[in-house]
This record gives structure tokens, C-alpha cells and sequence, in this order.
């Protein structure tokens, strides 16, 4: 039998529905996931990613329906032309991607309901009440806003529909108790502290059983006794970040397995807006189902437009593409995750990613890699001298990787990035204060020269690597620059806990010019 792999750090984004096509919301959600991974992968953990597609329930259904398509064509076409492209240009690495209109999916929900129904947490009931199609969701008369004497959705501002239907619940109102209990107990459960504020006093109020199903459309997995009624979308689609790694398999088999190594879940990334489904109803669902809850729930801010939430629904969405073609999408990674405290609301400003891009990219990072090679090549021929150390340097580095590393396990990315491009700061203002363009007029300054040029270069491998996780083409392109691959091996295998460790470039490493990492930014329109 071969040992037992180690517990992977698993992380999943939502799976975002498919009644259009990705806007930079749904983007800064997973490259916040890719950049999370990837510092974890680059610590040397074995890492399982996440994401997926939401395609059942009424608000893809009729999406479908206006557009005149089945909804199975319409969901794998949008799915194949629109999601799966969109991560691949945005450079996510993600281990899976999870469909809920696959077999691996249905099935293993269908047995998991099956198993809450033989323990007795789903029972027969009728619901009345208001429904938010947009949020798919059950409302209370107090999540309303009334308006012309309608009643209003706050989040998608459209009426909402009256449902009155018999449906199978879920005794969610037993496991109030034991969630208050876990979320006061567990500051790190559910994070930004506003969020668990959020959750905490949800579940001091009342809290009510779940009608778990629909009778009036069929756009969803059967319920496996009563096969007129579909699953509840987010009962089916919660579930997906179990199923996807094998829930409910037998513990030898492949999925049991996988099972094993990944659950229970390191983090669950979603928008604040389905803060309380994560944080309620899915651990209540596992509690029933006598298996681990998640380790931590994360709800990050929302991108707004007009300082609303930026929306498929509303029509308010920019497509990452329209940002990247223009400042490319390694910035387009940097610049959410650097801009927007992650927790809190931000609004993107053409404006304000360009001066960010010039001042902090193109400048402080790119030409320092740009001014190396062209002083190594000047002055030594283009091969990296003896190595050399400056205790400055070294200090500074050392409690660089410390901040990022902690700033970053603990979802803070802009604290991480700016304990980097300090860094970056640090080294310019080194390159500057030592005047290696004066050293090199004195011969009997060699040595002095070739000092600095090393200890720059170092401080660029320190650079890459630590900034690899958040823009890894640029990254890959300085490390070739490096001469990296051949003398210390490729970027990805570096380990965040010997970034700090001095003198890992060789004498003799050959530096050479790269294409110019951030170009300089054509005129907008
Ligand atoms: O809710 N700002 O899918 P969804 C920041 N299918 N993030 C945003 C955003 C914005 N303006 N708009 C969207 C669903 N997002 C369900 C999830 S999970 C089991 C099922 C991101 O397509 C953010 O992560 O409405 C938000 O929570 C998610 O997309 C909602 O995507
Ligand atoms: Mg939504």
C-alpha cells in the first residue's frame, strides 16, 4: 500500500452561475484563490483548487428560456466559450472544475439527501413566503425593501415572487445552537471579523427550517423519493465542494481517497453576498450529516459600480478582458489584490490602476529588473559576479518574507504585496544611494561594483519568487533573465522559507536583457 499523501490545503471559490458571462467580480474572487494556492503551493504544501459552475435552478433556467436554448445547450455552451476561457486567460491553476449538471455531482447528492432522510433532518412541509429569484433564495419580510408598495430584493432591486408550494425542509433550526457555539468559540471560522459579527447575529435571532426543494419547474437533480420535486439550487450547489472531491465514496476507493486528503476544507472564498449560505446552511448541513465542517469561510467586499454591486443581473459588469488588454493580466492580478483592502468594498478606477501600474509596476519593479541587466551586461559582460552580501539587505529581506508570509496565510493580500513592493522600494533606493554608474569609473572600485550588481540580483530572485504567486508570467520572464533555471532550478520549486536565504545565485550565472516587464501604457482613449 503506498503511505498515505498528506492533507492537502484545499480552498474553493463559489461556483458562479451561468446566466451570463464572467465580470471582474467573479475574477477577483478566483485570482484571489489562484494567488492563495499558489503562496501555498510555493511554501511547499500539497494544495487542492476549486472552482466551478452553478447551472441549475430558475434564474439559469430562464436565462435559457429567453434565449431561446435548452437549458443543458445553454449552460455547456457558455461554460466552454465564456468560464473555462476566461480562467485559462487569467492564468488560474486550479486541480478541478466541478459542473453541477455532471454525474459525479447528481449522484452524490442524491445519496447524501437520501442519507439526511433516513437520519430524519428532512421532513414534508409547505412553504409561503417571498423568493429572490436573482439571489435564488427564501426571503424574510425583514431582508425586504419596500418601494412604490412593492417589495424589493435589496440586492438585485427587483420584486420578489411569491412562492406557495409543498416542500420537503431541512430541520436547519437544530444546528443554531451548535453554529453560535462554534463561531463565538472560533474567531478564525468565519473571517473578515464583520462577517462573523454578521453570522453571529443572524443565528441569535430565529432561525428557520429550509424548504430543500421546488415543485414548480425541473430544472435541478431529482430529490431521489419524490421525483416531482428538483433539489433547492443551493442545496445542490453547496454540495459541490464535497462532491467534487468524492463525499460519501467508499474510503478505499479513488474518491474516498481524495476524500480523505482534502476534506474538511481549509477555506471557503466567497462575496459577502452568500455570506450566510456558506456560514450557515452548508456547515449545518455536514453537521447533520455527522462530518466535519469547514476550517474557515472568508467573504470578501464587493467590486461596485456607481456604488452598487457590480452585477450580471443589472448588466453592470466589466469582463476582465476589457483591463487586461489594456494593462495586461499579470497587473490585472496585482492591482485588485493590492488596491482593495480584501474584506472590505472598492470601486475600480481606470485612473488609479494606471498610476499603480506606472508608479509601482513599470517603475519600482520592472525597471529594476531592466537596470540590473543592462549594468551587468555593461560592466561585467552580462555573467553575474562573485557572489557578495550586504547585512542591510539581508535584514530587510529576512522580516519581508516574515510580514508576507503571514499577511498572505491569513488572506490579507494587500499587507502581503505591500511588504514586497517595500521591499522592491528598499532595493531601488540601494541601487540609487551606491551609484554603481559612479563605482564603475574607478577600476579600483571592481570589486565594490560587482558587490552591488550581485546583491541586486539576489534581491530580484528574492523578488520573483516572493511575487510569483500573484503574476507568474512576469515573474517566469525575470527568473529566465536570472539565469535561474539553469543554476537553481525553475521558479515554482523555490520555497517561501528559503527565499531569504543569501547568495543562492552563482558566479557566473549569465544575466540577460528580457522584453520590458510592464510597457509603458499607450494612451487611453
Ligand atoms: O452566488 N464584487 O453565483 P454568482 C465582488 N451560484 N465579487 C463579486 C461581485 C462583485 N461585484 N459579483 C460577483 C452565486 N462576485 C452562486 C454561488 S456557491 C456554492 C454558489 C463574486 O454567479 C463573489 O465571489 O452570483 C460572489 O460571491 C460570487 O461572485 C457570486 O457569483
Ligand atoms: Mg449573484
Amino acid at each position: 500500500m503506498s503511505p498515505a499523501k498528506e492533507k492537502a490545503f484545499y480552498l474553493t471559490t463559489p461556483i458562479y452561475y451561468v446566466n451570463d458571462a464572467p465580470h471582474i467580480g467573479h475574477a477577483y474572487t478566483t485570482v484571489a484563490g489562484d494567488v492563495l494556492t499558489r503562496w501555498h503551493r510555493q511554501r511547499g504544501e500539497s494544495v487542492w483548487f476549486l472552482t466551478g459552475t452553478d447551472e441549475h435552478g430558475q434564474k439559469v433556467m430562464r436565462t435559457a428560456a429567453q434565449n431561446n436554448t435548452p437549458p443543458q445547450d445553454w449552460v455547456d455552451r457558455l461554460v466552454e466559450t465564456a468560464w473555462k476561457p476566461n480562467w485559462r486567460a487569467l492564468n488560474i491553476a486550479n486541480d478541478d472544475f466541478i459542473r453541477t449538471t455532471e454525474v459525479r455531482h447528481t449522484e452524490r447528492v442524491q445519496r447524501f439527501l437520501q442519507g439526511l432522510k433516513d437520519s430524519g433532518h428532512i421532513y414534508a412541509g409547505k412553504y409561503e413566503g417571498p423568493y429572490c429569484v436573482g439571489c435564488e433564495e427564501f426571503k424574510l419580510d425583514g431582508d425586504l425593501i419596500i418601494s412604490n408598495g412593492e417589495k424589493l430584493c435589496p440586492v438585485h432591486s427587483k420584486p420578489v415572487e411569491l412562492v406557495n408550494e409543498n416542500n420537503w425542509f431541512f430541520r436547519l433550526s437544530e444546528f443554531a445552537a451548535p453554529l453560535l457555539a462554534r463561531y463565538r468559540e472560533n474567531p478564525e471560522a468565519c473571517q473578515p471579523e464583520s462577517a462573523r459579527n454578521e453570522v453571529i447575529s443572524f443565528l441569535e435571532g430565529t432561525v428557520q427550517d429550509l424548504s430543500i426543494s421546488r415543485s414548480t419547474f425541473d430544472w435541478g437533480i431529482p430529490v431521489p423519493w419524490d421525483t416531482d420535486q428538483v433539489v433547492y439550487v443551493w442545496f445542490d450547489a453547496l454540495l459541490n465542494y464535497a462532491t467534487a472531491v468524492g463525499l460519501g465514496d467508499e474510503p478505499t476507493s479513488e474518491g474516498g481517497k481524495k476524500f480523505a486528503q482534502t476534506w474538511p476544507a481549509d477555506v471557503h472564498l466567497v462575496g459577502k453576498d452568500i455570506l450566510r449560505f456558506h456560514a450557515v446552511i452548508w456547515p449545518a448541513m455536514l453537521m447533520a450529516a455527522g462530518l466535519p465542517v469547514p476550517k474557515k469561510v472568508f467573504a470578501h467586499g464587493w467590486l461596485l459600480v456607481g456604488g452598487e454591486k457590480m452585477s450580471k443581473s443589472k448588466l453592470t459588469g466589466i469582463a476582465p478582458s476589457e483591463i487586461t488588454d489594456h494593462f495586461g493580466v499579470d497587473a490585472f492580478r496585482y492591482y485588485f489584490l493590492r488596491a482593495i483592502p480584501f474584506g472590505s468594498d472598492g470601486s475600480f478606477s481606470w485612473e488609479d490602476m494606471s498610476a499603480r501600474y506606472t508608479s509601482e509596476l513599470a517603475n519600482d519593479f520592472g525597471n529594476l529588473a531592466s537596470r540590473l541587466a543592462a549594468m551587468v551586461e555593461k560592466y561585467c559582460g552580462g555573467v553575474l559576479p562573485l557572489p557578495s552580501s550586504d547585512a542591510e539587505l539581508q535584514t530587510v529581506l529576512s522580516s519581508t518574507v516574515e510580514k508576507a508570509d503571514a499577511s498572505m496565510c491569513a488572506l490579507d493580500f494587500q499587507g502581503g504585496i505591500n511588504a514586497i513592493m517595500d521591499f522592491c522600494k528598499r532595493v531601488n533606493g540601494y541601487v540609487t544611494e551606491k551609484e554603481p554608474w559612479v563605482l564603475a569609473k574607478d577600476p579600483g572600485k571592481k570589486a565594490e561594483l560587482e558587490g552591488v550588481l550581485y546583491n541586486t540580483a539576489e534581491s530580484l530572485r528574492a523578488l520573483a519568487v516572493l511575487l510569483n504567486p500573484v503574476m507568474p508570467q512576469t515573474c517566469e520572464i525575470l527568473w529566465q533573465s536570472l539565469g535561474a533555471n539553469e543554476s537553481i532550478g525553475s521558479i515554482n520549486d523555490q520555497s517561501i522559507s528559503k527565499v531569504a536565504t543569501w547568495g543562492q545565485l552563482p558566479a557566473g550565472s549569465i544575466i540577460q536583457k528580457s522584453a520590458v516587464l510592464f510597457p509603458r501604457l499607450e494612451a487611453s482613449e
